[in-house]
């Protein structure tokens, strides 16, 4: 079977106000397609997303003799010295026993018992912030989301609170290197921004070692498993990819599940009281996934849904997609925090499942139980970034009553 070529719509509009019907269409008619805008094959399925999440002949580094094709538009990270410098140890980024041992390491400092130690801070800063906004008319993300997911990051991780700002314009600036497709602009600000958020770390971790406190970072320091221990390089590097991949994708959660909720006329208050918040959350993750998609290198020639990806050409798993697709959830455009099925892709799977997804959900759980109290209601029509990879959007005006 052949697999239908498509300019991928990832700067249109309507497409990134709402992508699903557009993923609707490209599921029903095939379940690969390939992007000639990026020279990804598309996999659209959620059976198959599972499938590649779980499977080693996917890989999520680049293939030694991996050949780039000369119109290949996507930029190539080892260009940026310091964007590579933050990004070599990312676990995303790794596979085999380097990915293993270093995730094993992170993991061990990184416990489930010391995430919940966190829930009494989650709750005084959600309640902090909350007390503070203008009820008439605040914006969900500046006022409340953001600072509260960096604050709790940077809880977590041991960071000093008058640099927050910093990591937040850092991070917004790095993570704009994921996207499709970068332009020349966003490649220099991210790389200037790797730069001094390298050097900050480097730094910290050095105060750290001589002065260990209750936090993650000393903690990555410590950790040994059969006389291994971290490097400095690994620990700025995971300690940068927990910043990122911890901030962004839970404010845009918060963002996305409130606007969710208000587009389809679901009323926020007391929304716990009446289903398990375990299953609101997950349901809106699962909706308006914030992560819509990841980068695959096929290191065999494998065979998906029948058609023959071959060996070095790429993939994107579209978890939105997968999310929405009807022979895996019944009625996947409507949210029902009922369902029997909540399993989703929005976490990921396999070796690169959420490393942080106990942190997230208590984030969540802990936002939602706060904002639950309240008839949350849209003042404007919020826009979105404009990204398609991380979803989001640009501010989301509320009032409470
Ligand atoms: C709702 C919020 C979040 C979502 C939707 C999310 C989603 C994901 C997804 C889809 C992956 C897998 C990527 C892949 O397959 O290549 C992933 C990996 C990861 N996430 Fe999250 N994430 C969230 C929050 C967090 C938080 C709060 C942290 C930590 C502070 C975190 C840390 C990580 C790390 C370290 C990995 C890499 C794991 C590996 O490659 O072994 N994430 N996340």
């Amino acid at each position: 079977m052949n697999i239908p070529e498509i300019t991928f719509p990832n700067e249109d509009k309507d497409f990134i106000k709402n992508p699903y019907p557009y993923l609707k269409e490209l599921r029903n008619s095939s379940p690969i397609h390939y992007d000639k805008l990026s020279g990804l094959n598309l996999i659209t399925h959620f059976e198959d997303v599972k499938e590649i999440q779980k499977s080693k002949n996917f890989s999520s580094s680049e293939p030694e003799d991996y050949v780039k094709d000369s119109d290949e538009k996507l930029i190539n990270p080892k260009d940026y010295d310091y964007f590579w410098k933050t990004e070599e140890f990312n676990l995303l980024n790794l596979e085999g026993n380097i990915h293993d041992e270093l995730r094993g390491l992170v993991a061990k400092a990184f416990l489930n018992r010391q995430v919940q130690e966190l829930r009494p801070f989650m709750e005084t800063k959600s309640n902090e912030l909350l007390n503070k906004i203008n009820r008439e008319k605040f914006d969900l993300l500046a006022d409340y989301a953001q600072p509260y997911s960096i604050a709790v990051i940077g809880e977590l991780l041991g960071v000093p609170e008058e640099d927050y700002e910093k990591f937040l314009y850092w991070s917004h600036a790095i993570v704009k290197m994921y996207d499709l497709k970068v332009s020349d602009e966003n490649a220099t600000e991210a790389e200037a921004a790797a730069k001094d958020f390298y050097i900050y770390m480097s730094d910290l971790i050095d105060e750290k070692n001589n002065n260990p406190q209750n936090d993650m970072i000393s903690r990555l320091s410590q950790v040994s498993e059969n006389n291994q221990q971290l490097t400095k390089d690994q620990i700025i590097c995971t300690v940068i990819l927990l910043l990122n991949a911890g901030h962004e994708a839970t404010v845009n959660t918060i963002g996305n599940s409130i606007v969710a909720l208000l587009l389809n006329n679901i009323s926020t208050k007391n929304l716990d009281k009446n289903y398990d918040i375990k299953n609101i959350i997950e349901e809106l993750i699962r909706w308006d996934s914030p992560l819509q998609f990841f980068q695959r290198w096929v290191l065999e020639e494998t065979v998906v849904s029948g058609i023959n990806l071959s060996k070095n050409s790429k993939i994107a798993i579209l978890l939105g997609s997968a999310n929405r697709d009807e022979t895996a959830f019944k009625n996947p455009e409507q949210i029902d925090f009922e369902r029997s099925n909540l399993s989703h892709t929005s976490f990921g799977g396999g070796v690169h499942f959420c490393l942080g997804a106990h942190l997230a959900r208590l984030e969540l759980e802990v936002s939602f139980q706060n904002l639950f109290k309240h008839e949350v209601t849209l003042v404007d029509e919020p826009e979105r970034t404009g990204a398609f990879g991380i979803r989001g959007f640009k501010e989301i005006n509320v009032s409470f009553s």
